[in-house]
């Protein structure tokens, strides 16, 4: 609605988790190192947590943007599944052929199929998104496809990204073969104060912005409302493009991000 006005080429304060908005803060660009190195070292499980809207499932879709080519992934976001569906789920999204087999026989095919990438010298990376909404036994199936290796290799590397309640969940005793696999663990946090401008204004040039001017008594009140956290920053912002729009302004000044929060609390 505001797009044209502001020479915006898309919203830049979308809540979609999109990458090519990826904004590499300190915590961030940890996270993506984590990952990135527990995959080629072919670490076995890797656990990303963090509280809702900090970044996790962005950090998940960069991820796939930023490995080799020749690593193949499976990406599930939402494993509200049973345990033989989340199977399906996973080879599916890695290209194979699901429908109609069972357990065993997706193992199988799942394991062929790895097997076969790593004789190419290759890796391949099923991640998880969400990973607090897995039950026991889901996750007890998760460490069985961590346990397809060769004899020097782990196969598939697995990253289980998901809210805090993750670690508890993953504390119960029942659950203690599968902690015992995970060798990185990285907690997702919110941007520093500092970061909050940056980010703001890496969005807003990302989404092709020129004609807005976000003055500096703003970013206090946008970390004062967010503390950090991405998606109440992105809240924020596009309701300040929006009144700031309606207001016929180009300058974003602290009295309108003042008005926004009043809106949102
Ligand atoms: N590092 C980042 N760079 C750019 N945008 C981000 C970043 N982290 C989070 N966001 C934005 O914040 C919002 C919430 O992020 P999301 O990945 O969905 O969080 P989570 O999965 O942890 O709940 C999304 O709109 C996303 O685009
Ligand atoms: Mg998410």
């Amino acid at each position: 609605m505001y797009l044209d006005s502001y020479g915006l080429k898309s919203t830049p304060f979308n809540i979609t988790s999109d990458p090519n908005f990826f904004y590499e803060g300190s915590s961030h660009k940890e996270g993506l190192g984590a990952l990135l190195y527990g995959i080629k070292e072919r670490k076995g499980i890797i656990l990303i947590t963090g509280e809702v809207g900090t970044g996790k499932t962005t950090l998940c879709k960069t991820l796939l943007n930023k490995l080799p080519p020749n690593v193949k992934t499976s990406l599930i976001l939402n494993p509200y599944f049973s345990e033989v569906q989340l199977l399906q789920a996973i080879v599916e999204d890695f290209g194979l052929e699901a429908k109609g087999k069972n357990r065993l026989a997706i193992i199988k095919e799942l394991n062929k199929f790895l097997v076969n990438i790593s004789l190419a010298g290759s890796n391949a990376v099923l991640i998880i998104d969400e990973a607090q909404n897995l039950s026991s036994r889901q996750l007890e199936q998760v460490r069985l496809l961590s346990n397809l290796e060769t004899s020097q290799d782990k196969l598939l590397q697995i990253v289980l990204s998901g809210q805090p309640e993750l670690t508890q969940k993953l504390d119960k005793f029942e659950l203690r073969q599968l902690r015992q696999r995970i060798f990185v663990k990285y907690n997702l946090v919110p941007l520093k104060e500092n970061e909050v401008k940056e980010y703001v204004e890496f969005r807003l040039r990302r989404a092709g912005a020129v004609q807005i001017d976000v003055l500096p008594e703003s970013y206090k009140i946008i970390y004062e409302f967010s503390k950090g956290v991405p998606r109440l920053i992105n809240m924020l912002c596009d309701r300040a493009l929006l009144l700031g729009f309606v207001k016929e302004k180009n300058i974003f000044d602290g009295e309108i991000f003042e008005s926004c929060v009043e809106d949102l609390r």
